[in-house]
């Protein structure tokens, strides 16, 4: 089916089921004849998912939010230019496991001037933003569980301590400030559920 492109991401702490939710989704869009590209950020290329790798690898050391967001605009550019472009210009659906409010969170949230840096970086190297966001949402409690229940390494998502609700509020604040691209979705919910939810949005906006 020759659509309108669409670019959705999805957002929120880590444990909330974003990968599912974006697997479901290109799924049942896919069964109804929507062309769609499943990404995820950082990654979606081979340079970006080495930068994913380095990033993931130096996470007990932690880097100083610039060299992250240096590392994360790289990945970026590189998979906009050869993923997230490309198909948007055929007219597909791109959804994309987190994108530029993630960085906005996890390296802008508690520094305004760096906020500032993220936004005109964004504007000036990447440019493109997307049309739909899913926010997840869970307690940090609840997302734990789930993290640990998966029996992934959770020692990045315990070194945020007490920092993860702080997270969790800026995505919700998020939400707030880009009311006409982002939806909140409660996360605690059946994933059947959540996927009726995301899916009906999305449809809407493929119409
Ligand atoms: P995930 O893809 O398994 O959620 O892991 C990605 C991790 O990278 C997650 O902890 C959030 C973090 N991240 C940032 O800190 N900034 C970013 O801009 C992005 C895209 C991810």
């Amino acid at each position: 089916m020759d659509g309108k492109s669409l670019f959705i991401t999805f957002e929120g702490i880590d444990g909330t089921g974003k990968s599912t939710q974006v697997a479901i989704l290109a799924e049942r869009l896919r069964a109804f004849g929507f062309a769609c590209v499943e990404t995820r950020e950082p990654g979606g290329t081979v340079v970006a998912e080495k930068i994913r790798e380095l990033l993931k690898s130096i996470r007990a050391i932690r880097w100083s939010a610039e060299v992250e967001i240096l590392l994360l605009t790289a990945a970026r550019r590189d998979h906009v230019d050869q993923i997230i472009v490309p198909a948007l210009k055929s007219g597909k659906i791109v959804i994309c496991d987190r994108y530029l409010d993630s960085t906005r969170i996890y390296q802008g949230l508690s520094d305004s001037k760096i906020r500032a840096v993220i936004e005109d970086i964004h504007e000036r190297i990447i440019g493109i933003s997307p049309d739909l966001t899913f926010i997840l949402d869970l307690s940090p409690c609840l997302a734990l569980e789930r993290i640990r229940g998966r029996g992934i390494d959770d020692r990045y998502f315990e070194s945020y301590g007490d920092k993860i609700e702080l997270l969790r509020q800026g995505f919700l604040d998020l939400a707030r400030e880009h009311p006409e691209r982002c939806l909140v979705v409660d996360a605690s919910l059946p994933a059947a559920e959540i996927a009726d939810i995301v899916y009906g949005e999305a449809r809407k906006r493929c119409e």
